[in-house]
């Protein structure tokens, strides 16, 4: 069987047309995760999972990943969903996810292996706000030169919790009060994916380039942000009820545009597991 999908920019994303019955054949699973390493984005329109299937769909696909579990939550029930929505009736502490209105990879601060896909459907949309951008970091390394491919290949990248939360927080927040240095990841700056595709890891969280001046580190941050950012390696997502998008987490970098808590906006949020590769 044949995935039957559209390109959705030439540099980014592919629109997957599949009806539910279909997501539990093994053979389209592997075939979407084939996609979703040349697209870095899957979107499946209004295809109106419901938990159950998001869950069979998100293990026929790889290994789960329990990072969900590992994010501070209010409902004891959030094991298997991270609900991701800023209705305070549902999340009380929402400072993680005011911070997806900045640029990130998902639980790279966190994780020394981060999760390698995030599935994410809409459960209630925002009127206002809400789209979800995506920017392909394979797509933005592979158009780098050789030269400078090389050089940022030597490179590793302390990301931290401070760091992405930074954007969300007073100026008198201190690093401290969100778990100073304990909360830090090392990354290399490439990721090279199973596949043997290199992406750029990137995002907000980034806090310094290791064995690089701090100032002279933090330029390198905010270029490599802008060059990933140009318009060709970007998708703006305008989601409907029953949306499902899947990226390829270290190759997506990803935010959301702002939306208000009463919109009710909520989307359920699992993810899979990165599988170690060999040096
Ligand atoms: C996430 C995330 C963006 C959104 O779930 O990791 O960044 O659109 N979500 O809610
Ligand atoms: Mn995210």
């Amino acid at each position: 069987m044949a995935i039957n999908y559209d390109i959705v920019k030439p540099r980014i994303g592919a629109a997957v047309h599949a009806d539910r019955a279909q997501l539990r054949d093994p053979d389209f699973a592997r075939e979407c995760l084939e996609l979703l390493d040349e697209r870095a984005v899957l979107v499946f329109p209004e295809i109106g999972l419901t938990d159950e299937e998001q869950l069979a769909f998100t293990d026929m696909l790889g290994e789960r990943s329990v990072f969900a579990s590992r994010v501070p939550t209010d409902d004891g029930e959030e094991t298997e969903f991270y609900k991701i929505t800023l209705d305070p009736k549902i999340k009380k502490d929402n400072q993680y996810v005011l911070a997806t209105f900045f640029w990130h990879m998902d639980g790279v601060t966190v994780e020394s292996d981060p999760p390698k896909a995030t599935l994410l459907s809409a459960r209630q949309v925002s009127a206002e706000g809400g789209e979800t951008e995506f920017a392909n970091t394979f797509a933005a390394y592979e158009a780098l030169p050789d030269k400078e491919k090389a050089r940022l290949e030597s490179l590793r990248v302390v990301h931290s919790v401070y760091a992405g939360v930074r954007p969300i927080l007073d100026y008198s927040v201190t690093p401290e009060e969100w778990g100073g240095e304990s909360v830090k990841t090392e990354q290399p700056l490439v990721w090279t994916h199973e596949s043997g595709r290199k992406s750029l890891l990137l995002g907000v969280q980034m806090e310094s380039i290791v064995g690089m001046e701090l100032v002279e580190g933090r330029a390198l941050i905010s270029r490599l942000l802008e060059w990933a950012t140009q318009p060709e390696f970007k998708y703006r997502h305008k989601w409907s009820e029953g949306d499902l998008v899947i990226w390829k987490n270290l190759g997506a970098m990803h935010r959301v545009i702002p939306y208000d808590a009463a919109s009710g906006r909520l989307m359920h949020r699992t993810s899979l597991a990165n599988m170690k590769v060999a040096a």
